[in-house]
């Protein structure tokens, strides 16, 4: 699905609508994780891992400073944040947790609500705020940096990596988030 997905992202006009489609997919994602179940959930959870290290990262290193320009954008992009930061938390408990137990269920049902909440006030709140303020070739630049930094450092191993979900390892968030960090902080010194 991951390839897919950046295919789909190709077409997008600015780093906001870039950003709104990865919404979607994560949206779908974490709904898919908890319909699925044994190794395909923990396939899917994995795979949402993925996406939000490098859609939060992203958004923390291109979006962020852009906000914070923008009038009461710094109030805006704190509780933005605030609110990933947690997620980060979160995550780190749900990594260590066997996917296939009412624990780990009723965990990230807790993890996805709080998701969709914080995507909902950056489309409702900063997204308007930097579409409003934000010059709309920064826009795209920034939507081209997102793009470069993705094609860069991948925060998974190569696909041929997972023929079997069993030996397809991840490894925790706070590696994918180092090394999307890391993939961002190249492409912004391009
Ligand atoms: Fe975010
Ligand atoms: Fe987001």
């Amino acid at each position: 699905m991951t390839e897919n997905v950046r295919a789909n992202n190709d077409d997008a006009s600015d780093v906001i609508e870039f950003l709104l489609r990865q919404h979607q997919q994560v949206r779908g994602l974490l709904g898919d994780v908890l319909t699925a179940t044994g190794d395909e959930r923990q396939r899917l959870f994995d795979e949402a891992r993925e996406m939000l290290a490098r859609h939060e990262t992203a958004e923390e290193m291109i979006v962020r400073p852009l906000t914070r320009k923008a009038p009461a954008g710094d109030e805006i992009a704190d509780k933005r944040m605030a609110e990933e930061n947690e997620a980060k938390e979160v995550l780190a408990d749900l990594e260590k947790m066997d996917v296939n137990t009412p624990a780990f269920t009723e965990k990230f049902t807790a993890f996805r609500a709080s998701v969709l909440a914080h995507a909902d006030a950056e489309e409702t709140q900063e997204f308007p705020l930097l579409r409003q303020n934000t010059d709309p070739e920064a826009l795209v630049k920034a939507r081209d940096r997102v793009r470069t930094a993705e094609k860069l450092a991948p925060t998974h191993p190569h696909p041929s990596a997972r023929t079997t979900a069993a030996n397809y390892v991840a490894g925790p968030f706070v590696a994918m988030l180092d090394r999307a960090r890391d993939a961002f902080s190249k492409s912004s010194s391009d």
